[in-house]
């Protein structure tokens, strides 16, 4: 924990409380172009912020309705295909569909069972006893949003009902802590502490990020144990997505398609994401209807 007295991360020279001290009357314009200096972090403005917002209800809406869709005996490319008509439908675009390197082939993620992320929509239909992440990234109006949700196909094992229950919780008391000065490294803390308690492991290849003018934007927001001393401020968006382990945190990225990460003792995974918007006083949950 940086403490007031301490040399400010600006490398201003300065103590921190004479600096960038949360509390100090800041600068705006002055704390926007350090920070994207310092760490590349965009602070939005009030116009970014309602184009993200915007975004991030849709992103929430399609999101609750693909949900909805999953049942057994429905396949996931038909999710995919059932979330795509939903982005079209609001004049929107899938972020995923030909992201990355090789392009991403579907327009949402659905990682089932032992697949910790970036799982593809194909052919086989979802079967009692299953879990599934759905994740959807909607681009509005060039804005983005990102959010991601667990669905129980029927009656679960205790195992999977675990890690279902306790990514949520993960990502629930990360979002309660967060407020202007608040230190990066604070969200990993909140999130470990609570997998470690709860018999799980936390992914460490993979973290949350700054979203809202592009797909991933700096910081990256680790979930497991770290350093990180970037205090949070007043516009900052970034998502929070704590994928928890029932085994192992170690996953390994499918050779052929290049993007299923399954975990390494294939046991299962579950993750939940939001984004969320740093206020004056607290945060905002942006990817709520
Ligand atoms: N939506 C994912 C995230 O939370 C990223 C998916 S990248 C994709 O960051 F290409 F696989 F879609
Ligand atoms: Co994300
Ligand atoms: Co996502």
């Amino acid at each position: 924990m940086t403490e007031r007295n301490d040399p400010c991360w600006c490398g201003s020279g300065l103590k921190w409380k004479k600096c960038h001290y949360p509390a100090q009357p800041q600068d705006a314009k002055k704390l926007e172009h350090d920070y994207k200096k310092q760490y590349g972090i965009l602070i939005k403005t009030p116009e970014q912020i309602e184009g993200i917002r915007s975004a991030c209800k849709l992103a929430a809406s399609i999101l609750q309705e693909t949900c909805k869709m999953a049942k057994a005996g429905i396949t996931t490319n038909q999710l995919n295909d059932f979330a795509q008509q939903l982005h079209k439908k609001a004049g929107a675009i899938a972020a995923p569909l030909g992201y990355g390197e090789p392009p991403y082939p579907k327009s949402i993620c659905t990682s089932l069972n032992d697949v910790i992320c970036h799982g593809i929509p194909d052919d086989k239909p979802l079967v009692e006893g299953d879990i599934v992440n759905i994740d959807v990234t909607p681009i509005l109006n060039g804005y983005y949003g990102d959010c991601s949700a667990m669905v129980e196909i029927g009656n679960v094992s205790e195992e999977k009902h675990r890690v279902v229950e306790v990514s949520k919780e993960c990502l629930r008391r990360a979002i309660e802590i967060l407020k202007p000065g608040l230190l990066l490294c604070d969200i990993g803390k909140v999130i470990e502490d609570y997998a470690l308690q709860h018999g799980c492991s936390v992914v460490d290849q993979f973290v949350g990020h700054g979203v809202g003018v592009d797909f991933h934007e700096p910081p990256q927001v680790p979930h497991h144990y770290n350093t990180l001393k970037i205090p949070l401020v007043e516009g900052m968006t970034f998502t929070i997505e704590p994928m928890i382990n029932a085994g192992v945190r170690d996953g390994i990225i499918d050779p052929v398609d290049q993007w299923t990460t399954r975990t390494a003792d294939g046991k299962p995974s579950a993750q939940w994401e939001h984004t969320i918007l740093i206020t004056k006083t607290g945060h905002e949950i942006l990817t709520l209807l």
